[in-house]
């Protein structure tokens, strides 16, 4: 079975007022970058930046690397102009800051709907708020009915620890838990989810250790700030050689003859099942599309 896989591995957020960060958009090897037009616009840049929008999707790269949005909050002085701006860019997603309840990606939708904005252009959440964290489930659901576009969860992990008075850690002790609840609605929901930023971008191996642990934790990828932050992601959030070789060795026991119909085998001494067979499909399938 083929299955599609997009990769998501790398996802820098770029602000749409900053000319030199922007005009490294082509030479980037992120999997997709985020134009930004709120926490990173001051106040006095914002309608400039959403001015911009236009001309940097223009300009957009050939190579595929998805292009999406973030807007300012809906219930913000700049919100609605930033959706309808967004809109016309058709980019492939627009990210939602601020989200609280399943009722805030709908009227956005609705918003694109009636402006008859194309179905493929998706929406992303910010998970960032006490709110939204309460209401995960219900707004992971959304993404089992296609007409809401919602598409990827990103937790908005500065926001989180700002709100909910939270110590900062390097380990992330005090988020981990939080962080493995919007996983699980996100599966629940068929979503992808990206882990949050990391802010100390001139510290590598930091990011590698926590690129490595945001691997482990489920997410498909990484927000990241910063160009110097690619390639850790890149690396952490392809499948290893190892795990390549072991999907392979999965799928070719299935298909010998002999085990043609089995739903379990043994396989050096190890139980495989055919969910195996399907996790290894997945694997195979990722591993093809990022050229691991
Ligand atoms: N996207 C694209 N290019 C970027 C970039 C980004 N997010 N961040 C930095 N660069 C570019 C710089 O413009 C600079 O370009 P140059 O070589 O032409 O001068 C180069 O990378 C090196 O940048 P550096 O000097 O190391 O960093 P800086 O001090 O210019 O910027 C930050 C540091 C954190 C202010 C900047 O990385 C940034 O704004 N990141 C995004 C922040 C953001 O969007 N936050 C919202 C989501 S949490
Ligand atoms: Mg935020």
């Amino acid at each position: 079975m083929t299955q599609t896989y997009r990769p998501r591995r790398s996802v820098l957020y770029i602000p749409a007022s900053n000319d030199k960060a922007l005009a490294k958009l082509p030479s980037l090897a992120c999997d997709a970058v985020i134009i930004d037009l709120e926490d990173a616009v001051a106040p006095a840049d914002k309608i400039a930046a959403r001015e911009k929008l236009a001309g940097i999707f223009a300009d957009r790269p050939d190579r595929r690397c998805e292009m999406v949005i973030r807007v300012n909050a809906l219930s913000s002085e700049w919100g609605a102009d930033d959706l309808l701006a967004a809109a016309k860019c058709e980019p492939d997603g627009i990210l939602l800051p601020k989200v609280g309840t399943p009722r805030d990606i709908l009227e956005a939708g609705d918003v694109l709907d009636d402006n008859f904005v194309p179905d493929e252009v998706k929406l992303w959440a910010m998970i960032e708020t006490p709110k939204a964290l309460l209401n995960i489930g219900a707004i992971a659901e959304l993404g089992r009915d296609p007409a809401s576009r919602l598409d990827c969860f990103v937790p908005g992990t500065n926001d989180l620890v700002k709100e909910t008075g939270i110590l900062a850690t390097p380990d992330r002790r005090y988020l981990v838990p939080w962080l493995m609840q919007m996983v699980l609605a996100a599966r629940a929901g068929g979503l992808d989810i990206l882990d949050g930023v990391f802010n100390d971008f001139r510290d590598a191996d930091a990011l590698a250790r926590e690129c490595a642990e945001a691997a482990a934790m489920g997410f498909d990828g990484k927000s990241l700030i910063h160009p110097a932050q690619i390639e850790a992601a890149n690396r952490a959030f392809a499948p290893s050689a190892e795990a390549v070789a072991e999907a392979r060795a999965v799928k070719d026991a299935f298909s010998r003859t002999e085990n043609a119909g089995k739903g379990v085998i043994a396989l050096n001494g190890k139980m495989v099942e055919r969910l195996h067979l399907a996790q290894a499909e997945k694997l195979l399938a990722k591993a093809a599309a990022v050229g691991a």
